[in-house]
């Protein structure tokens, strides 16, 4: 089974790679988002969708001309991606004289996460999980927040270091100035994923736009730069939504949630012991109800029925059945993946997606996994019902740590 997906993988990037290098003039509009809002606010979207693709488009340009707002940002917001960096990792593939390859999203990336960055390349079919759709702007693998976009620093590594047990591959061999390109480009199309769905939701929720668009003053539609009249109603709300995500995004490094350090610095061999026994009964006890999800001890995933965030959105969450192929139909023709169940990992394999020290379980377990079932904890003062103090914590990161075999390469 393995080296058939192989196979498939490698011809269908054989068969895309025919496709780097041509001129591809205009990013798919969200047409999966539109079609979920009509069906959740009864409301025809086609307005919507028109006149947001046209304030996407002038935002951000194309796949082989990106463009970065600079001129409508705020200064302290708008160094966050850099233009040059942006087109060396955009349009066709190819290389510069000079040894600069330019298209090195289109070259490593698409055929996965599309060209859109909607998860939703060729090779994406055959792979479980799917590929980020990053147009959420929602990231698992990541130090900040659960709400909090990932810091650049998250993204290089999980580049860098590719994601184990998962069909993302590491690269390593990408200079440090290219990784730095393809992080700006993922930033990039994130925000411009993420705006777009804020205007389209904006467009029926605030703005009026029904089968028709609304009165001039409410359109949604970017100002020119050089704009010196008052800006309508319209071009505010598209203003403040971009600079609301922008900022969410240049702020990212100050909500990187701190590790206080453990409770035994380097702990003995029976301290370390004490503390994984105590771990063993946070994990099936009451409060953290690992066991809920991922069985006893951590051998296997206990049943669950539930499906990750991206797929929730166009099915449950809108009262349709994920597993019935029939209401799923207009959402895949929209571009939707059929929805997989979400499989709570076998913590016993040792293999973590997310990286396997101790600083990052720490922050796994008290932010939970953004996008997955897999909920956090509160961090609490004192021991009670309500939350786990932070050594408390430090049990179950050392409990999780004991599974892995000492073989396990992510383990330190
Ligand atoms: C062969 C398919 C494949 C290719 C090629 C690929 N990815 Fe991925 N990528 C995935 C899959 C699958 C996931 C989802 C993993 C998960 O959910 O844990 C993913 C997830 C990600 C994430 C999300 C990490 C997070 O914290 O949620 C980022 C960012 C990412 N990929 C960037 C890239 C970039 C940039 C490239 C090109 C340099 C690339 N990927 C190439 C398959 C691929
Ligand atoms: C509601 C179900 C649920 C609960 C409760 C839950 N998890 Fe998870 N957990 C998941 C799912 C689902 C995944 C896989 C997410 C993915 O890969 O997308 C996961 C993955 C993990 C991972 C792997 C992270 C990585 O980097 O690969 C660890 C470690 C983990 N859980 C620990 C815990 C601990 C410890 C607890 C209790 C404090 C817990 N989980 C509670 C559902 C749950």
């Amino acid at each position: 089974m393995y080296r058939f997906r192989f196979h498939v993988v490698s011809l269908i990037l054989v068969v895309l790679c025919g496709g780097c290098d041509s001129k591809i003039d205009r990013f798919d509009p969200n047409r999966l988002y539109a079609m979920t809002l009509e069906r959740s606010r009864s409301m025809p979207m086609d307005a919507a969708l028109s006149d947001t693709s046209t304030a996407i488009d002038d935002l951000f340009g194309t796949p082989d001309e990106p463009r970065w707002p600079v001129d409508l940002l705020e200064e302290s917001v708008a160094g966050l991606v850099d233009s040059k960096r942006l087109s060396q990792a955009a349009g066709p593939v190819l290389s510069l004289q000079d040894g600069t390859q330019h298209g090195l999203y289109r070259e490593h990336c698409a055929v996965c996460h599309g060209l859109s960055g909607n998860g939703n390349g060729p090779a994406s079919l055959v792979q479980d999980p799917y590929p980020r759709d990053f147009r959420h702007g929602v990231f698992k693998w990541k130090s900040t927040e659960r709400n909090a976009p990932p810091t650049r620093d998250d993204l290089a590594e999980r580049i860098r270091l590719g994601i184990a047990g998962t069909a993302m591959p590491a690269y390593p061999l990408l200079s440090n100035k290219e990784l730095d390109c393809i992080v700006d480009y993922v930033i990039y199309l994130s925000i411009r994923g993420e705006v777009e769905r804020e205007l389209l939701a904006a467009a029926v929720d605030e703005m009026g736009y029904e089968e028709e668009p609304p009165e001039e003053e409410l359109r949604l539609r970017v100002p020119s730069a050089e704009a010196d009249e008052s800006l309508t109603e319209g071009e505010e709300v598209t203003l403040e939504i971009l600079g609301d995500i922008v900022g969410q995004w240049a702020e990212a490094d100050e909500f990187v949630l701190d590790v206080p350090a453990p409770p035994h610095g380097k702990p003995t061999a029976s301290d370390l012991a004490k503390s994984i026994e105590r771990g063993r009964e946070l994990f099936h006890g009451q409060i953290a109800n690992c066991v809920g999800c991922h069985d006893e001890n951590g051998i296997g995933q206990t049943i669950t029925l539930d499906y990750d965030d991206w797929s929730k959105e166009y099915s449950s969450r809108i009262g349709l059945t994920p597993s019935d192929a029939e209401d799923m139909k207009p959402f895949r023709d929209a571009g939707a993946m059929m929805p997989r169940r979400i499989i709570p990992r076998t913590l016993k394999d040792g293999v973590f997606h997310g990286g396997g020290d101790a600083e990052t379980l720490y922050r796994r377990i008290v932010v939970g996994i953004a996008g997955t079932p897999m909920p956090g904890i509160d961090v609490v003062e004192t021991e009670s019902n309500r939350g786990l103090t932070e050594n408390q914590v430090w049990d179950l990161v050392r409990y999780v740590q004991s599974f892995a075999t000492q073989s396990s390469e992510e383990q330190r």
